[in-house]
């Protein structure tokens, strides 16, 4: 890429959005400034919750047509007590991941140093995982429909919608993920036994997949026994693709077993790159602790990461992800949910003036 600037769309939405957005675009200036690259040109978007109690909708009718001018999006969280979480959802993030066929959801999960993992005696080398989501299809394609809506005998039928293409673009991508990666596996998560159309049709091109990629190892596994694998035995694991819904389950499993809510990234993606992508904290608007100030900032900020690499900013990002590991693993650089006391803007601030010392990561 060239040395110019990348143009994001910044949407930090509602409740605790509006205070870990900013937290991460002081850690992006951070890390632009130390690489000597400009900084990202962020156009600010009050989209959100507010705005749809002044104007009736979540964002203006021309919204994809403004945010398809950037070359990324940065999201921080959506949702206000006042407005109906559906609507809400529906209204903002949805339209942005179909309208722009953001069809891969990553999801990297990684215990940081010094944060405590549900799973007793593992350690930052135990929890590296990818989680690659199909974003587009399966069992979230919303096909069905009710018989006998309101009587005794009602019937609902909700379909997956799994496509050939569908599935060898979401394998593609994680194969291409696995091979950057130094343990080179991909474990695929299935049910064939059970859901005997839509699942071997899975299998079957990730075989097709995977014959296309020998440096590769696949492991099929079937998704409860994958489950339980995360549990038991999570350092076999490396990247994990999933369907739509297996990889919302799995993925949340993972974030949990990373420690802390406010700690995971995820990114929509456009592969094609015909569309800008967007990068989220997986966190919500957390209105039990809005406008309090301590709000955990590395999830948005890691996102921030995520957005760097996808903008061939990949000096940046490692620098931003050396930062974070730096600053979980001392009390003062970590926000009361995990344990720390520091608050999102000392957080914010030290995570920044690592960045900028350029400490180079450990082999
Ligand atoms: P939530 O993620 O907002 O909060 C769950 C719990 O985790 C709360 O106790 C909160 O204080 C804590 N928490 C979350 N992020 C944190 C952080 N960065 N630092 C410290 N603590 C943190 O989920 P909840 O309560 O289910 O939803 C609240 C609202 O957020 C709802 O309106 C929901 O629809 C919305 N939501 C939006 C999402 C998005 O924008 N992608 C994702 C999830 C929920
Ligand atoms: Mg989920």
């Amino acid at each position: 890429m060239s040395g110019s600037g990348s143009r994001v769309a910044v949407i930090p939405g509602d409740g605790i959005g509006m205070e870990v957005i900013p937290a991460a675009l002081e850690v992006l200036d951070a890390a632009a400034d130390t690489v000597g690259r400009p900084r990202l040109e962020a156009t600010h978007l009050s989209w959100g919750c507010a705005y749809y109690a002044r104007e009736g909708r979540m964002m203006p009718p021309d919204a994809l047509d403004v945010l398809d001018e950037h070359d990324a999006i940065l999201l921080g969280a959506i949702g206000s007590p006042e407005v109906p979480d559906h609507l809400a959802v529906w209204g903002l993030i949805m339209p942005i991941r179909q309208g722009f066929g953001q069809y891969v959801n990553l999801r990297p999960i990684k215990l940081l140093p010094g944060v405590q993992s549900p799973l007793r005696d593992r350690g930052p080398e135990d929890l590296d995982i990818v989680v690659v989501r199909e974003n587009s299809e399966g069992e979230y394609a919303n096909v069905g429909g009710h018989v006998h809506r309101g009587h005794e005998e009602e019937v609902a039928v909700q379909t997956g919608v799994f496509s050939r293409k569908g599935i060898e673009r979401i394998v593609e991508f994680a194969f291409a993920t696995a091979e950057r990666r130094p343990r080179r596996r991909v474990a695929s998560a299935t049910k064939s036994n059970a859901w005997a159309y839509a699942m071997p049709l899975w299998d079957e091109v990730c075989l097709e997949v995977a014959a296309r990629h020998p440096d590769v190892e696949l492991t099929k596994y079937h998704v409860d026994a994958l489950a339980a694998r995360f549990a038991t035995a999570p350092d076999s694991l490396d990247v994990v693709v999933a369907s739509n819904l297996f990889g919302d389950i799995l993925s949340d499993l993972g974030a949990a077993l990373a420690g802390s809510l406010g700690i995971a990234p995820s990114g929509n993606i456009d592969p094609t790159r015909r569309h800008p992508s967007m990068f989220e904290p997986i966190h919500g608007s957390a209105p039990d602790i809005a406008g309090q100030g301590i709000a955990n900032p590395f999830g948005a900020i890691w996102a921030g990461a995520m957005m760097l690499e996808h903008l061939g900013r990949d000096e940046e990002a490692a620098l931003v992800v050396d930062a974070l590991e730096w600053a979980s693993s001392r009390p003062e650089t970590r926000t009361p949910d995990l344990g720390g006391t520091g608050n999102t803007a000392t957080v914010a601030a030290a995570v920044a003036a690592r960045v900028a010392e350029r400490t180079p990561s450990p082999a």
